[in-house]
């Protein structure tokens, strides 16, 4: 029996080290010195022998259990700190290793177009002033010469919002607004913003759109200031010795009313698809101040005159990057952003 006992416990003793975790170790202990552990059934086992050898077992079997337990508990204790060693180890945070980069974005197309824009008109003495994008039936139609039920309402699709009044459709219901504010000084503005159009979307229109009015007021303003204002812009904006064309074109609020183009910036006039063979691109809708918008801001059209311009922004940015789709602008395709 002494035999017997030596043998558990040095098997015990030996097999402890090899478990490497709390699962084999809690096995371990449940066959050594669990309820029916190899140990416990040991000592348990005195009783059966015969009264001699009792007090010579009792006292070696105690003593085996003894040092197997206390081996379990430093084995445990080690294989706890070691657990909890890597544990720390894999959470660690290594404060040498190189941050996240940043990542910068950047300003969008329409933005820097925009900007642009405000520098070339501020070289020439121009101030941005800014109308609001909701406004009223009188101030983007009416007072700039369409009455109710005028025909020429129907050349801007509107978004009415509610009775009398409209997301504008244009950027013109600002030069009303400016005129009142400026009365009786001169004025030189242009006023940019978003406009809406109850309009189909395709490659050449949205239903929501940048546009940069121009307003000019003063005494002895003619034709010939616009057409030099409109040069001078082509020629900073698409670059080179631009050509300007002027046609005569129609709009309520400006009398008379022009269409400005500038020679094609691809075929240099030649013709090509953009230009449509033409020669020609077009780049904004102008003309004199209309005498009755004139009165209608609180100018004497007797002694004063101006002029006014009107173009887009995202085509103008689609002609001097060469953008064959609107679309794109708004769409939030990184891949087309950050080509700007
Ligand atoms: C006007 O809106 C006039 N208010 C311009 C004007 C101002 C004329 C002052 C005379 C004096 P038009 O509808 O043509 O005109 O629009 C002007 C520009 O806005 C166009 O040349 C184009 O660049 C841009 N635009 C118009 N509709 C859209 C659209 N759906 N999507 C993108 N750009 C558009």
């Amino acid at each position: 029996m002494l035999d017997e006992l030596e043998r558990v416990e040095r098997e015990a003793l030996a097999s402890l080290e090899e478990t490497q975790d709390v699962e084999s170790l809690e096995a371990w202990h449940k066959r050594y010195l669990g309820k029916k552990g190899a140990l416990t059934r040991m000592l348990r086992s005195v009783g059966s022998l015969p009264r001699e050898e009792r007090p010579a077992f009792g006292q070696a079997a105690n003593a085996a259990k003894q040092t197997v337990e206390q081996a379990y508990e430093a084995w445990a204790e080690r294989l706890e700190r070691r657990e909890m060693e890597m544990e720390l180890k894999e959470s660690a945070i290594d404060v040498t290793l190189p941050g996240r980069p940043v990542d910068f974005g950047h300003l969008h197309i329409t933005t820097q177009t925009l900007r642009h824009i405000y520098e070339i008109f501020g070289d020439m003495g121009f101030q941005v002033y800014e109308a609001p994008e909701v406004e009223t039936d009188e101030l983007n139609f009416g007072l700039l010469n369409m009455p109710p039920h005028h025909p020429a309402r129907d050349m801007w699709d509107t978004f009415w919002v509610d009775e009398g009044v409209v997301l504008r459709t244009h950027t013109s219901p600002g030069q009303i607004r400016a005129m009142r504010e400026y009365h009786p000084d001169p004025i030189r503005v242009i006023l940019p913003g978003k406009c809406y159009r109850y309009e189909q979307v395709t490659a050449r229109s949205e239903h929501q759109f940048y546009q940069v009015e121009g307003l000019a007021v003063g005494h002895n303003i003619t034709m010939t200031d616009l057409i030099g204002t409109l040069t001078q812009f082509a020629r900073r904006f698409y670059g080179g010795e631009r050509r300007i064309r002027i046609r005569g074109s129609y709009f309520p609020f400006t009398e008379p009313s022009i269409e400005a183009d500038i020679d094609c910036i691809l075929c240099k006039g030649e013709g090509c698809r953009v230009c449509k063979y033409s020669g020609w691109l077009e780049i904004a809708g102008a003309g004199m101040v209309h005498p009755v918008v004139l009165e209608n801001g609180g100018y004497d059209p007797d002694e004063w005159s101006g002029f006014a311009f009107g173009p887009g922004v995202e085509r103008p940015a689609m002609l001097k990057h060469g953008i064959d789709d609107i679309r794109v602008f708004y769409s939030n395709d990184l891949r087309f952003l950050r080509q700007f």
